[in-house]
């Protein structure tokens, strides 16, 4: 795993964004994993994607996008649905192909054949080259939530109440929130070529913790991350407060840089 740890929210974004744009200018058909929520906020509108759109030219019209989630039972265009999220928050604002945004349909009449032909879709466009993820403070990644086999696939998931009281802030009306989602699996989410896990905040330190530290557990879902071979952590200064490790990491990071800057020298791994 990589670990980095910035400053705060506005160097996450920042660090996160270029990432973005890098694989985008080096593949320009590439796939991408997208997830919702107030985390990824200031990567998508509220900062660095879109202005780099602007101002930079970055183009997104071969890319393919993949949410990793949705509700079921909104409308798409109820405005808690994580379609309309995307689709406000970052879609209306690049030139993204239409054809090539997929989110999961939370009101098909038979929900698991339409996460089924999700998986098929994902498979098709030749899977997900990077997918950038959240974290819940219970260790949910996607809607997985504690319990989730570390080898599911996309699929209905009843949220906890931790993650029903967490997402109410944002919505107007918290009983108007359904308590059912789609998500991609972890397994799903596994078979990813790259992941870049984003957390902000103290309320997010011990599911980093646990994460990053912790033994592979399933009561952590994010903790199946470490079978992955190409993980970045990349979380603000208060997210990373109860790491062990927190100095190492930082010297790892520093190690890497110096590495990357010297004439072809790999970068370590994992
Ligand atoms: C949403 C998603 C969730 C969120 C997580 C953190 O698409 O995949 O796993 O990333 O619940 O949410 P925020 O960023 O609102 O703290």
């Amino acid at each position: 795993m990589r670990i980095i740890i910035e400053r705060d929210a506005g160097a996450v974004a920042l660090r996160a964004a270029a990432r973005v744009a890098d694989l985008i200018h080096r593949s320009p058909a590439c796939v991408l994993g997208l997830p919702t929520g107030r985390t990824p906020l200031a990567l998508y509108r509220e900062l660095e994607l879109v202005r780099k759109h602007r101002e930079e030219g970055l183009s997104f019209s071969r890319v393919v996008a993949f949410n990793l989630d949705e509700y079921v039972g909104l409308h798409p265009h109820h405005p808690q649905s994580y379609t309309a999220y995307i689709r406000r928050n970052l879609f209306d604002h690049v030139d993204i192909d239409a054809a090539n945004t997929h989110v999961l349909n939370g009101r098909a009449e038979d929900l698991q054949l339409a996460c089924d032909a999700y998986e098929e879709a994902i498979r098709d466009a030749g899977g997900i080259d990077l997918q950038i993820l959240g974290i819940g403070s219970n260790g949910h990644i996607g809607f997985n939530e504690p319990g989730s086999s570390l080898g599911s696939r996309t699929r209905v998931k009843t949220l906890t109440r931790e993650t029903i009281e967490a997402n109410a802030p944002s919505t107007e009306d918290p009983r108007e929130l359904p308590r059912v989602a789609l998500t991609m699996g972890v397994g799903t989410i596994l078979e990813a070529k790259s992941c870049l896990l984003l957390a902000l905040g103290e309320g997010k330190a011990p599911a980093i913790r646990d994460t990053v530290e912790g033994p592979l557990a399933a009561q952590v879902p994010a903790s199946a991350l470490q079978l992955h071979r190409d993980v970045t952590i990349l979380v603000d200064e208060a997210a990373a407060s109860r790491l062990q490790r927190h100095e190492y990491y930082r010297e790892m990071e520093a190690a890497r840089q110096r590495l990357e800057a010297g004439a072809g020298v790999p970068a370590e791994e994992g």
